[in-house]
């Protein structure tokens, strides 16, 4: 989705503006631009392409400016070309906006029967109008912006600057994801923290209908009202300010070539850091989490709802938590969890997963469970997100910035987290033993270096990828608790190398997918060694004897004589097996990105972070 910044301050503002767009980059986009205010007033560049095609066309040298705004633009309305890039300007005031405008049309309509000629087919262009719209009806530049922002209907992040008014920056929020970087004497805009994490840790999360006016000696916050009425927030001096531990270093590539290599190979270290706190103690988390003794025993079902891998998550979580806390849960994909009745209420407990804690449809799918009486826990990745704001309390994944479209140490870090609350959930019901509870949190403290040992087949999934390279389409099996992680590994290969994959649950294939089957086929099979390893045992067969060729991910070296490709992992418990599982499922999609020249970290058409419905 669309990435803003702003900036004011001492610094010479392009650059910094630059910078925190290449750090948005994964946001995905297919246009860029940037405007300025220097001593020729207001410049705008912005062309259709990457960061590198907008750094071309920039003035050399660059002009001295200490205030801007910059734009990456992932194309909803109109195609990708220069005059759709942002910024948009109307009478020397520029926008940047992230989100969508959904009453653009009848704004763009009343707009144009005053007689403004619109220049691009975006969205966007009508705020920069409208506010001038009401300037020329004799409204000072802040009155119009409020005014203008009151006859929006929609999702949006705005940053806002005008060339009559050089000292101040505006920033927007209604529903799209902005944060406010504090600094001395210096402060930013971003749609997410990476973008000036090297300048500072000190972030300001606003609300939806919030406003903040930056100078360079101070920011306010007001909150908007009806027809640009607007009134000071109460944290406004001196705004909530959070700290967030993330370093610099932490969004960089740290010598690995892609994002998503990096984020692979930390896992051992991200998985370890979700669970630290609370290994040792898991119900104490409840407490901590406001989940009371009374509410944990009145549980009569959990709601689960997220997105993408993060629902992938939540799937294998119904297994684990089923299994130990037997208490029943639902799993919903976020965008289909509000559109039905559900029958929630006081006594379920609500979960979002979401890594980003701004996907617009988990989101409402919290707001939802919230309206009905759930208490809404988030596990969630990032500090001060709306997910986490909203939750009634939040788990936090420990992974630090996930950089990589492709969500791998997120995921990892969820499944995590998910583990330390069935076991928590078991222990305070009474329904997980003492001694099943040990063997679970100490194979979990192994996880790490088990993690670390699945993480040494990278060389080996790469040669397998390279011996299917060519194959246009691939089955992922898997049964019970690795069913999801067939799917995860699907989701995955799809998405880093636009190989077309179905993931199943091994024992349906006989009902429908094994059609599919031909000669040299690639079908990932996920075996561990648990009850169900005798019956993948006859799927392999079946794919076999139809001329697939079969890939395995399993702890049973045995393997290696029924199989064309065995990829081994370490033994686990049962319910722990996904962590190692999709290991070498996450390398698989890598490698077959990497070898059919994919963008893997920016993949077409796809966003980090999904903030629009
Ligand atoms: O930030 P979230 O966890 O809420 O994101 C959910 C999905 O958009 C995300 O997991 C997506 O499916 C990833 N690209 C998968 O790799």
């Amino acid at each position: 989705m669309c990435g803003i910044v702003g900036y004011i301050g001492n610094r010479s503002a392009i650059p910094v503006l630059m910078d925190g767009l290449k750090k948005l980059e994964y946001r995905g986009y297919d246009s860029a631009g940037v405007a300025y205010i220097n001593g020729n007033g207001l410049e705008i560049k912005k062309t259709k392409g990457r960061i590198e095609d907008l750094h071309k066309i920039l003035p050399f040298p660059l002009p001295e400016c200490k205030i801007g705004v910059g734009h990456t633009r992932w194309a909803t309305h109109g195609e990708p070309s220069d005059r759709n890039a942002h910024p948009h300007a109307c009478g020397g005031v520029v926008v940047v906006h992230n989100g969508i405008i959904e009453n653009y049309q009848q704004l763009r309509s009343r707009l144009t029967s005053e007689g403004h000629e619109f220049s691009s087919e975006t969205d966007t262009e009508v705020i920069p109008r409208l506010i001038s719209s009401h300037m020329e009806k004799g409204n000072t530049f802040e009155e119009s912006m409020k005014k203008a922002v009151s006859d929006l209907r929609g999702s949006y992040a705005l940053g806002i600057m005008s060339g009559n008014c050089p000292g101040k920056l505006f920033a927007i929020r209604n529903g799209s994801p902005l944060v406010i970087g504090v600094g001395q004497n210096e402060y930013f805009f971003a749609s997410d923290i990476p973008a000036f994490l090297q300048f500072t840790n000190k972030f300001i999360f606003l609300e939806d209908g919030q406003i903040c006016m930056l100078s360079r000696d101070d920011i306010t916050v007001e909150n908007l009202g009806p027809n640009g009425s607007s009134k000071k927030a109460r944290q406004s001096s001196g705004a909530k300010v959070v700290e967030i531990s993330w370093t610099p270093e932490m969004a960089e590539k740290d010598g690995f070539d892609y994002f998503m290599l990096k984020e692979m190979y930390e896992q051992p270290r991200t998985v370890r850091d979700t669970m630290s706190e609370w290994l040792d103690n898991p119900p104490k988390m409840l407490d901590s989490l406001g989940l009371t003794p009374k509410m944990v025993l009145g549980l009569r079902r959990l709601h689960i709802a997220a997105c993408g891998t993060s629902y992938h998550a939540g799937l294998v979580a119904k297994y684990i938590i089923e299994a130990l806390a037997h208490i029943p849960v639902d799993v919903e994909i976020a965008s289909e969890f509000r559109y039905r009745d559900q029958l929630i209420d006081k006594n379920n407990l609500f979960i979002s997963i979401t890594q980003s804690g701004e996907t617009a449809d988990t989101l409402a799918a919290q707001r939802e469970a919230s309206k009905k009486g759930a208490f809404t826990l988030s596990i969630c990745n990032v500090v001060g997100s709306t997910a986490s704001r909203e939750a009634d309390s939040v788990l936090y994944t420990r992974a630090g910035p996930e950089i990589g479209v492709a969500s791998t140490k997120a995921f990892t870090a969820q499944l995590a987290a998910l583990c330390l609350i069935a076991i928590a959930l078991g222990m305070k019901r009474g329904r997980l033993i003492a001694a099943e509870a040990e063997t679970l949190i100490n194979q979990l403290k192994k996880m790490p270096s088990l993690i670390e040992k699945a993480l040494a087949s990278g060389k080996h999934v790469k040669d397998i990828v390279g011996r299917i390279k060519g194959s246009r389409s691939m089955l992922y099996l898997g049964r019970g608790i690795n069913y999801p992680i067939a799917l995860e590994g699907a989701l995955k290969l799809k998405e880093i190398s636009y190989i077309h994959a179905e993931g199943y649950p091994a024992g349906e294939m006989k009902h429908g997918p094994i059609a599919l089957i031909e000669r040299g086929l690639p079908v990932v099979v996920i075996a561990p060694m648990d009850n169900l390893f005798e019956k993948t045992l006859s799927n392999i067969e079946e794919v076999k004897a139809r001329g697939g060729k079969v890939i395995v991910v399993t702890d049973e070296p045995g393997l290696r004589t029924k199989a064309d490709e065995v990829i081994e992992v370490p033994p686990a418990h049962p319910a722990l097996s996904p962590f190692l599982n999709v290991i070498p499922l996450q390398l698989m999609a890598f490698w077959s990105g990497v070898l059919n020249g994919t963008d893997v970290d920016k993949p077409r058409n796809l966003a980090k972070s999904v903030t629009v419905e």
